[in-house]
């Protein structure tokens, strides 16, 4: 099996992009910015920052840095470069496991996100780095992840423009097995994701021993009105289906 990062160092120029191309471009990153909250002035840490979209959104939305970090060096790259017409304070990108990462300074970011990151991550190595977001949150910091809905692979056959194969395990017996997967872009063409299979009730768990004690805000993403009436060809055949979930918790 390939590793995760030959996997985006073999693909990080598919996902390298500078408007909404891939299907959760549309139906899930916006939605993250949107939990993310006010962002003027604020410091974020961006775990599994790929070739760093979300990043530059943050950026965009007023944030005054975001620091990303990626297992895939090539992706990292790509993120320097867009990253070069921003001002230099504002952005920065690391090569680097975000498992076990600790040096990053405690209580010292506004927001962490992690972004489609939890889903290339064994439900041991997921509650690590909740640990190191817990402790890098500053005092009334926001926390807020996205996975694919851990229902997704089992109602839906796998087809374009998103789907992930469930080889015959079922939903309780694959925790932690790696379901392979596709999604799609809308001019066609596709990149490879994988998802290390979780169940819903281990996300709430896996909060709860990092130490976040507040309730967190969830939130089932899908296929809306305004994603049909932009294009029903594309977005069409996944109307009904839950296919993320957005996870948004706060420090006291
Ligand atoms: C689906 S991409 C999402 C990238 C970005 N967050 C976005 O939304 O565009 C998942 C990213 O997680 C990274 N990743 C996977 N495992 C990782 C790990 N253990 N540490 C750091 N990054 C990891 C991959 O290299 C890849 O860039």
């Amino acid at each position: 099996m390939l590793s995760t990062k030959d996997i985006y160092d073999a693909n990080a120029s598919r996902w390298a992009r500078s408007e909404r191309v891939l299907l959760s471009d549309f139906t899930a990153r916006p939605r993250v910015i949107e939990a993310l909250g006010p962002l003027d002035g604020r410091h974020v840490l961006d775990l599994g920052c790929g070739e760093g979209y979300v990043a530059r959104l943050a950026v965009d939305a007023g944030a005054a840095s975001v620091h990303g970090v990626d297992a895939s060096p090539e992706m990292v790259r790509a993120a320097c470069d867009a990253a070069q017409t921003y001002p230099s304070t504002a952005l920065s990108f690391e090569a680097a496991d975000a498992v076990g990462t600790n040096r990053f300074p405690r209580a010292s970011y506004d927001r962490i996100m992690a972004v489609f990151l939890f889903n290339y991550l064994t439900r041991a190595d997921m509650k690590t780095v909740m640990r190191t977001a817990r402790e890098r949150l500053a005092p009334g910091g926001r926390f807020v992840f996205t996975v694919p809905h851990p229902c997704f692979a089992y109602m839906r056959a796998p087809a374009a423009p998103f789907y992930f194969e469930t080889n015959g395990a079922d939903y309780f017996s694959a925790v932690d097995r790696t379901l392979e997967g596709r999604i799609w872009r809308r001019d066609g063409a596709d990149v490879p994701v994988r998802c290390v299979h979780k169940t819903l009730s281990d996300y709430f768990d896996a909060l709860a021993e990092a130490g976040f004690v507040a309730l967190p805000r969830v939130v089932e993403l899908a296929v809306t009105v305004e994603h049909l009436a932009l294009d029903a060809d594309f977005f069409g055949p996944l109307r009904g289906y839950p296919l993320h979930v957005l996870f948004s918790v706060e420090l006291p």
